[in-house]
Parts: structure tokens; C-alpha cells; sequence
């Protein structure tokens, strides 16, 4: 599975460095260094497309857009939370930043500088500073090295210590996770679904990093354990001045961990405000539809009853299909589409109920800031 990234992380370098870059940007001849009070990230008109091969040729015979134009940026100690639900781009778009796979187009500039461009050197210097907390606890651990294995192994990779010195940060960093010093001579699977999701915190921590893109950092986890999760994240940004990406398939999870809030849509953003902001005033109505699936404890919020219809469309489906299914739907093969308009039809003669259509969210028109830093896909 291409979410099982367990081989270690000098494995997990090795791959990184092995990509090859020339993908013909001319970005590195622009202003190369940081300006100092710009935001740590910035990710402008980023693109991510998959090659979709058919047949005994394996001929090229489309892509998957899976993160098609996507901008945002995040500030120093902040969070920002990606919301959209499975599929939508969301691990693609930390993927990019981190260069485990390559844009097709578009920028990253962290601390100003070019990301993208960098050499295999710059690189792999910068990836101190950039790091990642997979979702999966289980799979994103490789269960034939100790703990202490698994988290000295960048010191090592970076010569960021060794010997006795390694144990002892090893064991600080266990012990800022809220693990034991002697749990670094203990394996994976001797541990709990949360104790191995501290155990990936201390391994994405072990280069004092500043950015880290968390991927559902606690998605896999039980209730009671997420909060427990969501709290030392919050205690070791206060700690060490982290910056997160953090990425979540549902509103409920971000609402009290994020500064600001952008909710995707088959790869593309489709609102972006500050977390009160959007809580408050949500305008677009994918987001609407989130958070009215979401439970909220705050009584104050007005409750609408929001009714997302339709299937999920696959980034291939909805780009690479759209003329045949258009044929088909014309056809009468297909009568999903008058469903969703039956259905609509007769929520509208509720007015309990606003029904979004998941072909009403085909449309997606490009950002417009509608107040200060709130901004949503609309027609202008
Ligand atoms: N390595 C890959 N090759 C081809 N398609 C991919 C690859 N990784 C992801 N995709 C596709 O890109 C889309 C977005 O995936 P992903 O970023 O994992 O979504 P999310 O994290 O929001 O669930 C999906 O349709 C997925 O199938
Ligand atoms: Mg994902």
C-alpha cells in the first residue's frame, strides 16, 4: 500500500533523493533566500497529476489531477489545517511539499526558498527542517527495528550525534512524547495504536524540525486517545515553535487544534478563512456539508441540516471519463444524476433541509477573498 512508508526513514531519503527533478521549472533563478518575515511555507499554483496507463502498452492515456492548483501558505507556529474528505488530494498535497513524490507545476518556497529546485544536497539539508507523522501508526513504523532504531536513525543519517549522546536525546525525545527512556529497546508491536503514533512524533522531532505536515495524525486512533494525541501536539508546538499542515478527513478533528482552515475538494481548495472564521460563516456549501456532518459540542452554533448526495468522484472518473459518462448519462444509462435531482426536489419542499448536490460541486470556480482572509470558490 502506498500509504505504508515503514522502511525507515533513511530508506524512506534514499527514496526521496533517487527522484529526478528536471521537470523544466525556471524557478531557480528567482530570488533564492528568505526575507525573514514572510510565512515559513508557501505553496502557490501547486500540481500534482498521476500518469494513468491502459493496457498491454501501458500507454499514457490520461492523469489523474489529484492536487490541481492549490495555494496557500502557513505562518511561523502555525496550523493550518487541510480538510476534504478521503481522495481528495489532501496526502498528496504534504507528499509534494516534502518532494516524496514530484509537482507537476507550481512552487513551494520554505523560509522563502525554493523547494522544488533545490539540489539533492540543499535537499536533503532542508528535510531537517520539513518532516512528516504519517496516519498510520502501525504501518508507518518498521516492525523489525527497536524504537531506538527507528527514531535515532535521521541523527545518524545526519550525523546529528551517535553513541551515548544518541541514547540520550533518543530517550529526551521519548520522554517529550510522553514514552519512557527503556521503551527504546522495545519493537513496534509492543506498543498501543497512541503509544505508536508518539513514538512517530519523537522520530519526526529527532532534526528539530520546524515544519511538520501531520496526515491524519489521529484518524486511526480511538476517541479517547485522539485528544491525548492532539495535546501533545499542541504542548511540543508551544515547546519547539512548530509550524503544522494538518490534515484531516473531517471538520470535528481541526476545530479546536487550527489557526486556519482550508477545506479541499477533488484537488482543489474550495475555502480557506480562519478557523473561527469558517465555523462561523461558512459560505461554501462543501464546507457547509462538512460541518453540519460534523458533531460540535458548541451549543451556540446554529445547526443546518446539510444533505451531501451522490457518490465520491474519483479524480480519474470525474476528469478522464467525463465525456463518456456524459454520453451515457445523455444515453439514459445512468440516472444517478436525476436521482440526486428527484432527491433535491423533494428536500426543497422541506425548508429543514438544504440538499447539495455532488454535481453542483463539479463547478469550482477559482477563489475570491470575500472578507479579510476568508476566501471561497464562487462566480464573481
Ligand atoms: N501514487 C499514486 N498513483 C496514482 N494515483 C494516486 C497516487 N497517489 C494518490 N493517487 C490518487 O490521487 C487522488 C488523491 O489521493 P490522496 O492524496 O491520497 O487523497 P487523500 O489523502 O485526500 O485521501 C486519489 O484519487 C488517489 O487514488
Ligand atoms: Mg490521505
Amino acid at each position: 500500500m502506498d500509504e505504508r512508508i515503514w522502511e525507515g526513514e533513511s530508506a524512506t531519503i534514499d527514496r526521496w533523493e533517487g527522484v529526478n527533478y528536471n521537470w523544466g521549472m525556471n524557478a531557480s533563478n528567482e530570488a533564492n533566500v528568505s526575507n525573514g518575515d514572510g510565512p515559513l511555507l508557501e505553496v502557490k499554483n501547486l500540481k500534482t497529476y498521476f500518469p494513468v496507463k491502459r493496457g498491454l502498452m501501458r500507454k499514457h492515456v490520461g492523469n489523474v489531477k489529484a492536487v490541481d492548483d492549490v495555494s496557500f501558505t502557513v505562518g511561523h507556529q502555525e496550523t493550518v489545517g487541510l480538510v476534504g474528505e478521503s481522495g481528495c488530494g489532501k496526502s498528496t498535497v504534504g507528499r509534494t511539499i516534502l518532494r516524496l513524490i514530484p509537482a507537476t507545476s507550481g512552487r513551494v518556497r520554505f523560509e522563502g526558498e525554493d523547494v522544488l529546485a533545490a539540489s539533492r544536497g540543499r535537499m536533503k539539508q532542508m528535510r531537517r527542517e520539513m518532516q512528516m507523522i504519517f496516519q498510520d501508526p502501525v504501518g508507518s513504523l518498521n516492525p523489525r527495528m527497536t524504537i531506538r532504531r527507528i527514531i535515532g536513525e535521521p541523527m545518524q543519517v545526519h550525523k546529528v550525534a551517535s553513541g551515548s549522546e544518541l541514547d540520550d536525546r533518543i530517550a529526551v525525545l521519548l520522554e517529550k512524547c510522553g514514552m519512557l527512556p527503556e521503551h527504546m529497546y522495545r519493537y513496534p508491536h509492543e506498543f498501543s495504536g497512541g503509544q505508536r503514533q508518539r513514538i512517530g512524533i519523537a522520530r519526526a522531532l529527532a532534526l528539530n524540525p520546524k515544519f511538520i505536515v501531520c496526515d491524519e495524525p489521529v484518524s486511526a486512533l480511538d476517541v479517547s486517545v485522539q485528544s491525548q494525541i492532539l495535546n501533545l501536539l499542541a504542548d511540543l508546538q508551544e515547546e519547539f515553535g512548530l509550524s503544522y499542515l494538518f490534515i484531516a478527513h473531517n471538520l470535528a478533528v481541526v476545530e479546536h487544534f487550527c489557526d486556519r482552515i482550508a477545506v479541499m475538494y477533488l484537488g482543489r481548495i474550495v475555502e480557506m478563512a480562519e478557523r473561527e472564521t469558517l465555523y462561523r460563516n461558512p459560505l461554501h456549501p462543501y464546507t457547509k456539508a462538512l460541518l453540519s456532518a460534523a458533531p460540535s459540542p458548541d451549543p451556540r452554533r446554529k445547526k443546518q441540516r446539510i444533505m451531501l448526495l451522490g457518490d465520491v468522484p474519483s479524480p480519474i472518473s470525474y476528469f478522464e471519463d467525463e465525456k463518456r459518462l456524459a454520453a451515457e448519462i445523455a444515453a439514459g444509462k445512468i440516472d444517478e444524476m436525476s436521482e440526486e435531482e428527484k432527491a433535491e426536489r423533494a428536500a426543497e419542499a422541506r425548508d429543514d433541509i438544504e440538499v447539495v448536490t455532488r454535481k453542483r460541486l463539479l463547478d469550482r470556480p477559482p477563489l475570491v477573498e470575500v472578507e479579510d482572509g476568508h476566501y471561497v470558490s464562487k462566480h464573481v
